[in-house]
Formats: C-alpha cells, sequence, structure tokens
C-alpha cells in the first residue's frame, strides 16, 4: 500500500464507497444524519463477518481439544468492572476544546500552524454575554472574515438560543497573539484552543433495573474477556478440563471513543474474538517436570510441551495467530511490536501487537499478552470466592521435594519480586503463603491472552484484497475494472452461478439445478442478467472467487462426451476449466471451508 498520504486518503475513500455501493458496510442510522463511530453491516459484510468469526471459532475451539467456548452476556454486575480495574483505568487521557467542549484523545492531535487570535468575549443584541476569552487557531488559507464567521457559528451553536442569529453575535477585543508551527494546543476540527489532558473513562454506562439511580448503573461491557475470567470456575468444574486450557468468546464490546476513526477500525460498538489460554504458573511446571523451558530463535512451538512456561506459551500463541492470519489470506501484509518494558502493564510479562498494513498506516490488528494471574486473583479478592485449581500431578511432584529444593524455589521467586521495577513486589510472607497452596497443589492459573477484533480484521481482509485495474475495450474506451481477491475461505459469495444465455429454457433449469446443489453447501450466487462478462465483472468487485457457467456444452449440443459439465472459472487466474456437475462439490468444498 502506498505511503503517499494523498494515495492512501483515495485508497480508503474507494474502500469506503465500494463497501457502501455493493451491500458490505453502512454508516448506522444514515437516513438520520449516521451515528458516530457506528457501523451497520449489509449483506455481503454480514457473510464475510460470519465467515471469519466461523474461521476464528473452528480454528480457536472446535479443531483444537483443549479450548471450550463461552457465550456470556453483555451486561453483567457493574463489581467485575471495578475488580478488572475498567471503573478506575480503563481511560484515554482527553483534551477540551475551550470553544465547544468537544474533546479530542489527547495523543490524536495532529500538529497545526497558523496565527492565534484572541477575543476577550462575546455578545449579542438578544443581550446575551459569554465573559471568557476566546483564543483560537485560523485554519490555514483560512481569510479572517471566515475565520470570525466560522468562530460565530462554533459559539452560537454551544450557547443555544440565548446567543440569537450567528450572524448578529459580537467578538470582543480581536488580538493577534501568536504564529505558531506545528502545534498540537488546538482542537484538530474547530481550531479552539486545548485544554490540560484529563483521563476519560471509555466504558458505556446504563442503568439495570427500575430505578434509573446511580445505584442501578453499571456498563455495555468495553471487552469480551472479563466474563471468561468470572465464568472461568464455572466452565472449569463442568467440563473435566485440565490446566492447561482455554476459554474462548467471541462477542459485542462498547467504547465511548472519543474520537471514532477510519471507518471502521476504531468504532464505538465492535465485536471481539477474545481467548483466555490458562496456564500453570512457571513453579509449577519446574516442580512437575523439572525444569521450565526457555525459548530460544527457531524453536519448534508445533506442538505444546509439558515443560512449557508462560514465554513459550506466549511465543506459541503469536505463531498460531499468524498461521491464523496467513490462512484467511493475510499473509505477507502482518507486523510484530513488542511492547517494551515501559509500554507494559505492571502484571503483564510480554505483549506483543500483531499490526497489519492499512490505507491509512500499519495499525493493530491483535494484541497477544501474558497476563500472569492478574485477573483472576483480582476477582478472587474482590468476589471472595476462590479462583484456585487443584493439581494432583503437583502434590505429588512436590511432595518429592527437600525442604532445601523448596526454600530454593521460594528464594528465586523472593529475588525476582526484589527486581520488579513496576508494581509492588509481594511481601514475602505473602511469598511464602503463597508457595504452601502451591506445594499442597493448588493456584490460581495464569493467562495467555489472544484478542482479536472482529470488525478490524474484516476491514484487514477487505483492504487488503481490493485492487483496481484498468481495461481498454476495442473502441479505446478505459474502464477501471475493482477486484476483491478474497480468500476463497472467508469471501462472502463462493460461486456465481451464470445460464450462458437466459432465453434458453433447458440451460436455464441447469443452472438452477446447478445452484440448487451448491448452495445448501456454501453461499451462492445466481445470474442470468447481462453479458458473462459484465456478470464474471461484478462477482470479481464483491470477491466471489469462482464462477460457473452452464452453456451449450453443458447440454450436450457439442458432444455427448460434454453432456453434464460446466465451466469452472478460477477468478485470480482467470482459468477456466471444464468439470462435471457430479464432481463440483468435492473440487470447491476443500477450496471455500
Ligand atoms: N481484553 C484485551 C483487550 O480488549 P484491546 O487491545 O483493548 O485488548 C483487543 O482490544 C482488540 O479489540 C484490538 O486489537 C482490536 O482489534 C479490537 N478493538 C479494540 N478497540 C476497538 C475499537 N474501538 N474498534 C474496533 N476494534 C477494536
Amino acid at each position: 500500500m502506498s505511503t503517499d498520504p494523498k494515495v492512501s486518503i483515495a485508497q480508503m475513500e474507494k474502500i469506503v464507497s465500494l463497501c457502501k455501493r455493493r451491500g458490505f458496510i453502512f454508516q448506522s442510522s444514515e437516513i438520520y444524519g449516521g451515528c458516530g463511530g457506528i457501523w451497520d453491516y449489509g449483506p455481503l459484510g454480514a457473510e464475510l463477518k460470519r465467515n471469519l468469526r466461523t474461521a476464528w471459532w473452528n480454528t480457536m475451539t472446535r479443531e483444537r481439544e483443549d479450548v471450550l467456548g463461552l457465550d456470556a452476556c453483555i451486561l453483567m454486575n457493574p463489581a467485575i468492572w471495578k475488580a478488572s480495574g475498567h471503573v478506575d483505568t480503563f481511560a484515554d487521557l482527553m483534551r477540551e476544546c475551550s470553544l465547544t467542549n468537544k474533546r479530542v484523545r489527547a495523543d490524536h492531535v495532529d500538529p497545526q500552524s497558523g496565527t492565534v487570535l484572541k477575543y476577550s468575549g462575546a455578545q449579542s443584541p438578544t443581550g446575551w454575554r459569554w465573559d471568557r476569552t476566546i483564543t483560537a487557531l485560523t485554519k490555514s488559507g483560512e481569510h479572517i472574515e471566515s475565520f470570525r464567521k466560522r468562530i460565530r457559528v462554533l459559539i452560537a451553536q454551544n450557547a443555544g438560543e440565548a446567543a440569537g442569529k450567528p450572524e448578529e453575535i459580537e467578538l470582543l477585543n480581536e488580538e493577534k497573539i501568536d504564529t505558531v508551527n506545528g502545534s498540537v494546543d488546538f482542537h484538530p476540527e474547530t481550531g479552539g484552543i486545548l485544554g490540560e489532558a484529563r483521563p476519560f473513562n471509555l466504558m458505556l454506562k446504563t442503568y439495570l433495573g427500575p430505578t434509573a439511580t446511580e445505584a442501578d448503573v453499571t456498563y455495555l461491557r468495553p471487552e469480551t474477556a472479563q466474563a471468561i475470567f468470572a465464568q472461568f470456575k464455572n466452565v472449569f468444574d463442568s467440563s473435566r478440563v485440565k490446566v492447561p486450557f482455554g476459554i474462548g468468546q467471541i462477542g459485542k464490546a462498547f467504547r465511548n471513543e472519543v474520537t471514532p476513526k477510519n471507518f471502521t477500525f476504531r468504532s464505538r460498538e465492535f465485536e471481539q474474538m477474545e481467548l483466555e489460554f490458562f496456564i500453570k504458573p512457571d513453579e509449577a511446571v519446574d516442580i512437575i517436570s523439572g525444569e521450565v523451558a526457555k525459548w530460544h530463535e527457531g524453536a519448534d512451538l508445533s506442538e505444546p510441551q509439558p515443560n512449557w512456561g508462560w514465554e513459550l506459551w506466549h511465543r506459541y500463541w503469536v505463531d498460531q495467530r499468524t498461521k491464523f492470519y496467513e490462512g484467511i489470506g493475510l499473509g505477507g501484509v502482518l507486523e510484530y511490536y513488542w511492547q517494551t518494558p515501559e509500554d507494559l502493564a505492571h502484571y503483564a510479562r510480554a505483549c506483543v501487537d500483531i499490526l497489519c498494513e492499512f490505507p491509512f498506516g500499519t495499525e493493530e490488528l491483535e494484541g497477544i499478552a501474558a497476563r500472569g494471574d492478574f485477573d483472576l486473583s483480582a476477582h478472587q479478592n474482590a468476589s471472595g470466592k476462590t479462583q484456585e485449581v487443584f493439581d494432583e500431578e503437583l502434590k505429588n511432584a512436590a511432595a518429592k521435594l527437600t525442604d532445601e529444593q523448596k526454600e530454593a524455589l521460594i528464594q528465586k521467586r523472593l529475588a525476582a519480586e526484589a527486581a520488579k521495577t513496576k508494581g509492588q513486589p509481594l511481601p514475602e510472607a505473602a511469598v511464602r503463603a503463597w508457595f504452601e497452596r502451591l506445594f499442597k497443589g493448588s493456584y490460581v492459573p495464569h493467562v495467555i491472552e489472544p484478542s482479536a477484533g472482529l470488525d478490524r480484521m474484516a476491514l484487514a481482509v477487505i483492504a487488503k484484497a481490493f485492487e483496481e485495474s484498468e481495461k481498454v475495450d476495442e473502441k479505446g474506451k478505459k474502464e477501471v475494472l475493482t477486484v476483491l481477491r478474497f480468500h476463497p475461505r472467508v469471501a462472502p459469495i463462493k460461486v456465481g452461478v451464470f445460464p450462458l444465455l437466459k432465453n434458453r429454457p433447458e440451460m436455464v433449469a441447469k443452472a438452477r439445478e446447478v445452484y440448487a446443489l451448491l448452495k445448501k453447501h456454501m453461499n451462492c450466487f445466481y445470474d442470468e442478467t447481462a453479458s458473462i462478462g459484465r456478470r464474471y465483472a461484478r462477482q470479481d468487485e464483491v470477491g466471489t472467487p469462482f464462477g460457473i457457467t452452464i452453456d451449450f456444452d453443458t447440454l450436450g449440443e457439442k458432444g455427448p462426451e460434454l453432456l453434464d459439465t460446466v465451466t469452472l472459472r478460477h477468478r485470480d487466474s482467470g482459468e477456466q476449466e471444464r468439470v462435471k456437475i457430479s464432481e463440483l462439490l468435492g473440487k470447491l468444498l476443500p477450496l471455500v471451508s
């Protein structure tokens, strides 16, 4: 993708326009002017998302023996959000425009240049007065009169009816106070000077119960992960599983993003696909296996091993998730950002962001964090309900340790606590109490969390698949053709079925037969209108990987050997092959599932 911002913006505009035109993604509530940061998926978008969801679910749960599924509710007891830290710390730093009170994320203000003007206040013939200093930046190339007009409109919008008509507002005592270059102190849209950065909680509040008072406040979940932690014990106790094992969940999440942007990339309502993979603490692995395997470049990550600690499990999941993305056509556009010790939360041991190339830049698609036992322990402490598991193998192995060996393990952990640069080291008494439980076979599991966003994944897949080419027809007329080169596994429509001529009833009947045969197994599209070339082009534009044409040969008109065969067209290679109708399913199913 281009590094030229103009080309990137144009590319993104084309993608947004195609998404609307062909029914992938629509602005929510469009007929009422939209609803910021909320998007609806049309017929093809719904299929695309469903395919991505199914791919994730099958890869992460069904095809594995060690991961179970969960489908928890969006609304939960607010105590969960207090315990998880979201009530107190799930916030972005925001700055507020002094003119309009519009907020912007402190790290989302692009540098601006221009002249800074100041007014001591404003008044209008209605008797309304604004006794507040107004400081704003002129936009590049903006005429002073346009600037004044713009400021009057903003003030009128903010003040409401009392201020009267914008054109009648008088700006008082204009003063040119500065010329700035590359300043991040002005609101990117309004030009109003920004206030100090302050934390702004991203959770969407609602009320559960009849009184709608503060006592009834709860939140729309900002992530699906916490429900997994809150239901950890129920799943563990009801499913006859042993650590290591995981719980996966797909579902809606809500964040009151202050600057939703880049189409669906940063939305206020979105879908997450999260796995919490519970593992033994390294000390338990050490006791059972006599060692904790260390990761090294080229380490074999294909099969999990009993001597894996958090580091190898974390690497394993980065590898698994990379393979997943390659399997849906995103190979080659991924990058990895390994968070530095400064980036990491105090409880996290490692976190890697899987980044993907979008037209607007290389951005996060998924985060994979090694979170220790932070989450389950937080819920254990807040709820008073144990989140420990009992491990017979650990108890038996610990029983064979000498006192010196046990003390050596304790000393190693104490040294690690003392070396901590973030968070409070665990006091010695707490470390000893923890080991006492561990030697009896009990511990709170640690967790590796691969957390992906479905909407971002869909956008990444669309952006990667988008391709334009220019075609010149026989008359020399240029036409721009768009192709979405979706991987067949995620393509919303797998096959287009076309009778060559719609006025040949036998051809149409055969095409309908083929369509009926395939549609039970995959999403197909039947089309008998326009030329065959136009029909192929329409399907290329929505990313259909295969086209089937029923023609004279199918009817046996060119010889019995071709009777009941069709032309199968491959979108990407342009190759056309003759296939028996009876062999179509067997050929297509492995390619699209
Ligand atoms: N439980 C961990 C967690 O929620 P996160 O990095 O905040 O971590 C995980 O979110 C993923 O969810 C992101 O990598 C992204 O794909 C998706 N996501 C987060 N906020 C989003 C938003 N506002 N719009 C769309 N997707 C979002």
